[in-house]
């Protein structure tokens, strides 16, 4: 049985002082809920006082990428220690952000993941395809590209401290959910092709998050479905009511 995984990704929103606050809010209203892992990724710059907030409860922290080296000349980056250090446990690894903003390929989403899991990292590995390759009927093709070129050369030991998240990209932000039927058809296919690369119990076993404008109110129909082990949330992340609110409809 896959334990579900709610993830808050809080972009490039939030002070220190009101990532501190969404937290404290968070944590409230949370109290000692068991439900399912919870975890909130603010900024960089947030996570050691986060940390601070959350310990001890039921929320737990990650960050949003790292670098893959382990320190030097690279001005701006963040290495895996280093985001270890202030105590978060998760990282967002080639949101499609990233992948369409930042140059983010198959490749530097490898690096990246192998130098999380060498810091202890567990890494929330983002796939998905944009409007133009779903209407194009290249969905199945472009998210078989991402499992597999992001995962290549990892073990199975290395893949039960994987979460891949689908994340269709006309989905994000645009408050338009795939169906989901739509999502359960993708997610059993990540699946298929999780089978193929490693085996069936790596396929059975690895958690699947749904992304794309999760709400409080469509979160229990995506939840309900087979394949769908959680939710990597957007905007409704940024308030601790509604984030809390899809975590309960999550598991209910
Ligand atoms: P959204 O973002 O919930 O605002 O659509 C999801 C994500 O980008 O992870």
């Amino acid at each position: 049985m896959r334990r579900k995984i709610i993830a808050g990704n809080w972009k490039m929103y939030k002070t220190v002082a009101e990532a501190v606050e969404l937290a404290g809010g968070l944590k409230k209203e949370l109290g000692g809920f068991e439900g399912c892992d919870v975890v909130i990724c603010p900024t960089f710059v947030c996570l050691t006082e986060v940390s601070k907030v959350v310990a001890g409860s039921c929320v737990k922290l990650g960050a949003q990428n790292l670098y893959w080296e382990a320190e030097g000349a690279f001005t701006g980056e963040i290495s895996g220690a280093m985001v270890k250090s202030t105590g978060a446990q998760y990282v967002i690894i080639g949101h499609s952000e990233r992948r369409q903003y930042f140059g983010e390929t198959n490749e530097t989403v490898s690096k990246r993941i192998k130098a999380a899991l060498k810091n202890g990292l567990l890494p929330i590995v983002c796939v998905g395809e944009n409007l133009a390759e779903r209407e194009g009927g290249k969905t199945f093709d472009v998210v078989k590209d991402h499992v597999t070129g992001s995962l290549a050369g990892l073990t199975k030991e290395e893949m039960n401290k994987i979460v891949l998240a689908y994340e269709p990209v006309w989905a994000i932000g645009t408050g338009k959910t795939a169906t989901s039927a739509q999502a359960q058809e993708v997610h059993a296919y990540i699946r298929k092709v999780l089978a193929g690369m490693f085996d069936q119990e790596v396929a059975s076993a690895t958690r699947i998050q749904y992304g794309g404008s999760v709400k409080p109110e469509n979160a229990a129909e995506l939840m309900g479905q087979a394949d769908i082990d959680g939710a990597l949330v957007g905007g409704a992340s940024l308030k601790a009511d509604s984030f809390a609110a899809i975590i309960k409809n999550a598991v209910k």
